[in-house]
């Protein structure tokens, strides 16, 4: 366990390297906030396992998590050559790759991964598989800064007082620290900006409720859980002066594929005209997507909405379920879109292209 910030917030790693036994620990987020317990992930098959199941979970957390599994995966091979280690890297990479297919984060962590193995090309196997230790490293600490930069930016577009609703979790767990769309919330915190969140419960597998609402309760934040169903009721009754979301990738145009329930909360944003705000560090922009149509939204399975989080199913036996775990927010629907480097704001496909040059 970890002390940070002023606020007196005690949070837990959720990735890290344990440097003596070179083995990757995760919080299991699955067991949260009943259980804090964390895992020892020695082999990539147990990796796989661990961000299918969302034991490791967000976008910046699983891009962590990928460039640990990258090193994992080669580390103990018993290549001669570059060519050898290189084949082996690439399997590891493909089959990482094929654990959860929306956030984009996993992809451009093993991308990054690789071109750290090509740079490396010419030296001692045992240097490059440090070398890539070294990377995955730099990806982790990197990300820290990133969400530290995001929070601030963001903290400039809110005042205290506030009452601000998150869909999901886009907090520490999710990230290296201080998280995306919570970054702010932190960081207005131990400034004393008396911030009244909202948090959505984020059917089905709840992470407003088991991840946000226990984050944020840990860390003495004021805040109030409620069903994905009564955003529209606290809009109205003017509890909400601004909407704070995570993402999981945000295509060339702005458009930006989150946690299923996402657009909805944005709709209804419109609506009662409360800024809507997507916090995304730039490894979450993929600036090779044009739009969200071309975002590949995963489908998850049948259970997680009839039964796995009760006692008993709560739909009849057999009731055919449709599970999409990501839907795509329009850009229109979006204020701003807050990076490390600063706010984008429309049009989106020449703000975010700014971000990159900066
Ligand atoms: O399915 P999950 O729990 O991985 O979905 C996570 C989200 O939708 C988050 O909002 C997103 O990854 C941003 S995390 C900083």
């Amino acid at each position: 366990m970890e002390k940070y910030m002023e606020a007196g917030a005690t949070v837990v790693q959720s990735v890290r390297l344990d440097d003596e036994k070179d083995v990757l620990i995760i919080l299991d987020q699955t067991l949260l906030p009943n259980e804090k317990k964390f895992l020892e992930i020695h082999k990539i098959e147990d990796l796989w396992e661990a961000i299918h199941s969302l034991r490791v979970r967000g976008a910046p957390a699983i891009g962590i998590a990928a460039g640990y599994g990258a090193y994992l995966g080669i580390k103990d091979c018993d290549a001669a050559t570059y060519e050898e280690l290189y084949e082996a890297f690439k399997k590891v990479k493909t089959y990482l790759g094929s654990s959860r297919p929306t956030a984009v984060n996993l992809f451009w962590a093993l991308d990054r991964m690789e071109a750290r193995l090509k740079r490396e090309e010419g030296k001692a196997i045992e240097q490059i598989k440090t070398s890539l230790r070294e990377e995955a490293e730099k990806i982790r600490i990197e990300d820290e800064k990133v969400c530290e930069a995001i929070g601030n930016y963001a903290l400039s577009l809110l005042e205290p007082g506030w009452g601000i609703l998150t869909h999901c979790n886009a907090g520490t767990i999710a990230t290296a620290k201080y998280g995306t769309a919570l970054a702010p919330i932190y960081l207005g915190h131990a400034k004393g900006y008396d911030f009244k969140v909202y948090a959505d419960e984020t059917r089905p597998l709840l992470q407003g409720a088991r991840l946000t609402a226990w984050e944020l309760k840990e860390a003495g934040v004021d805040v109030t859980l409620i069903c994905d169903n009564m955003a529209s009721i606290v809009m109205k009754e003017g509890r909400i002066q601004a909407v704070l979301v995570g993402c999981d990738r945000v295509a060339a145009n702005g458009d930006v594929a989150n946690k299923i329930g996402t657009s909805g909360v944005a709709i209804m944003a419109k609506h009662y005209q409360i800024p809507f705000y997507v916090c995304a560090p730039l490894s979450t922009i993929d600036m090779n997507c044009s739009d969200g149509e071309k975002i590949h939204i995963e489908l998850r399975s049948d259970e997680e909405i009839t039964s796995k989080w009760y006692e008993k199913p709560m739909a009849p036996a057999g009731v055919k379920a449709y599970n999409p775990c990501f839907d795509v927010t329009d850009h229109g629907l979006i204020t701003a879109i807050i990076t490390e480097k600063g706010i984008a704001y429309p049009p989106y496909h020449e703000s975010l292209s700014t971000m990159f040059n900066k």
